[in-house]
């Protein structure tokens, strides 16, 4: 069977981001808090569950799945699933977003179960800034990583870069120069406010793609690329390179006409936007009695009529969205 998934403003959703884990071994100041409350293990789907609904997905004409967490590579036996969903009838792209810090050993075997193309965060070269960036996060470790990665060949690598203001906005130049020395692509992110955090001061430090851009653009000849690789970046071609610089703009640029995604959260929450609540609770219907994989498509296939036109992000006043993005897969 192959229904396409179409939502009510007529956008067809072929890509899935499944959080796989809350859990992190970093603990990013935009990210988190300090202290975390985990979801409570009977609470996350298990791996089995994880893969149904990713079959159900693919099944439902779903073409990318990209794993997220929290870290998706610390959730035990992650392995195992990575594989069983890299053989999916129908899934044209397995990716993963990730922090870098188990790629040493793990870049080949994801590279193995299909795993064609990553997303490694990197928002400092300063292992001190680095370290208080992330609080817990080791730049050294991740940079093995990347190297591994490299290594196993993987089609294409992407950082990510969260700017802030005081803290890394001066490390813009060193990341791209560090990118295209690697041929990594980069996408710098606009901070988004997803769950309460008292670290810092979201509205302050908060650093538009346009002054990113115009940063960038100081040491690099940059043109408008129309690529796209399914997602909110806009790309830049750099003079002279194949590695592109990207921006992801949630405020200043809203991308919502073209979002093509829904995400499913560690919980087995299908959320139809990342800046709404909108969302169909599938792990109900996974671990109900009469539980059936038509069930199933079913109820996504009715999901989608509640995936909002758009999101609002409001950075000064009450986030909106008490979820922080661990929750909801990045
Ligand atoms: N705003 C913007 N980006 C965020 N990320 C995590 N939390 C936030 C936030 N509040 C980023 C991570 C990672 C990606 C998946 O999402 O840095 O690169
Ligand atoms: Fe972990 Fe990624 Fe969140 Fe950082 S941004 S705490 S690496 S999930």
């Amino acid at each position: 069977m192959s229904e396409a998934l179409i939502d009510q403003f007529g956008r067809t959703v072929d890509y899935v981001r499944i959080s796989v884990t809350d859990r992190c071994d970093f603990r990013c100041v935009y990210c988190m808090a300090e202290d975390m409350t985990f979801v409570p293990r009977a609470q996350v789907l298990s791996l089995e569950e994880i893969y149904q609904v990713a079959r159900s997905f693919t099944e439902l004409g779903v073409k990318r799945i990209r794993l997220t967490g929290g870290e998706p590579l610390v959730r035990r036996n992650v392995i195992s699933l990575v594989q069983r969903i890299g053989k999916l009838p129908g899934l044209e792209e397995l990716l993963l977003t990730t922090n870098g810090s188990q790629l040493e050993k793990m870049a080949p075997a994801l590279r193995d179960a299909g795993v064609t193309r990553m997303n490694v965060s990197v928002d400092s070269l300063d292992a001190d800034k680095f370290r208080r960036i992330t609080r817990t996060g080791d730049l050294d470790q991740v940079i093995r990583g990347l190297d591994a990665a490299v290594a196993a060949g993987f089609e294409r690598i992407k950082l990510n870069a969260v700017i802030l203001k005081g803290r890394n906005e001066d490390e813009i130049l060193d990341l791209v120069d560090f990118a295209q020395q690697r041929n990594f692509d980069i996408s710098f992110i606009e901070e988004m406010p997803l769950g309460l955090i008292d670290e810092h001061n979201r509205e302050l430090s908060f650093c538009s793609s346009d002054e990113v851009h115009e940063i960038v653009a100081s040491r690099y000849a940059l043109t408008a690329s129309d690529a796209t690789t399914g997602g909110p970046s806009v790309y830049h071609n750099v003079a002279g390179s194949s590695a592109r610089v990207g921006f992801i703009s949630p405020h200043s640029h809203n991308f919502c006409h073209l979002c093509n995604r829904v995400r499913v959260t560690v919980e087995g929450r299908l959320l139809l936007c990342l800046g709404n609540e909108h969302s169909m609770d599938l792990r109900e219907l996974l671990r109900a009695e009469d539980f059936s994989d038509e069930k199933l498509r079913q109820a996504i296939i009715q999901a989608m009529d509640l995936k909002p036109e758009k999101h609002h992000f409001d950075l000064g006043g009450e986030p909106e969205i008490l979820r922080f993005m661990n929750m909801t897969g990045g």
